[in-house]
């Protein structure tokens, strides 16, 4: 069976049409909605490229049947851009830029929620708050220096 309803994304109404009612808030974002700086990794929930904020919390939108995020604030990694980016993207750019990217965008949700609750985090709680995110191409220690600087 198909499905209508409307998500509110980055403070924006988004009506959905004619969707499966399995279909995961993942491929409604990207393929839909065209939001693709949501990044399309594992689909299993592993590897955190998906994050997204529903009411300010991560989370892995490929595990999300999307029809659930009715009536939530969702926030992609989109609101990095609008209207100039942020000091998360920002400090990512200066410290992760070297990687292939495909992460940043989760781990730059990861951040933003991260500094949301504590404006000061040590370094065991950046890396245990991005311990759920997957990057192959660069260590730990960039990600926990880039967060201190989009603290500051
Ligand atoms: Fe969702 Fe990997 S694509 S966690």
């Amino acid at each position: 069976p198909t499905v209508d309803f409307e998500l509110t994304v980055n403070g924006a109404p988004q009506r959905v049409t004619g969707a499966w009612v399995g279909e995961n808030l993942l491929f409604v974002l990207r393929e839909r909605l065209g939001f693709t700086a949501v990044k399309d990794g594992c689909g299993e929930g592993e590897c955190g490229a998906c994050t997204v904020l529903m009411e300010g919390r991560p989370t892995t939108a490929c595990l999300v049947p999307a029809v659930a995020a009715t009536g939530l604030a969702i926030e992609t990694p989109e609101v990095h851009a609008v209207p100039q980016p942020d000091p998360v993207a920002a400090a990512l750019a200066v410290h992760a830029g070297a990687g292939c990217g495909f992460c940043l965008p989760g781990i730059g949700m990861e951040m933003r929620a991260l500094l949301a609750h504590n404006g000061k985090p040590s370094a065991a709680a950046i890396r245990e708050t991005l311990s759920g995110h997957r990057c192959r191409c660069l260590p730990p220690e960039r990600f926990i220096a880039a967060t201190r600087d989009a603290a500051k």
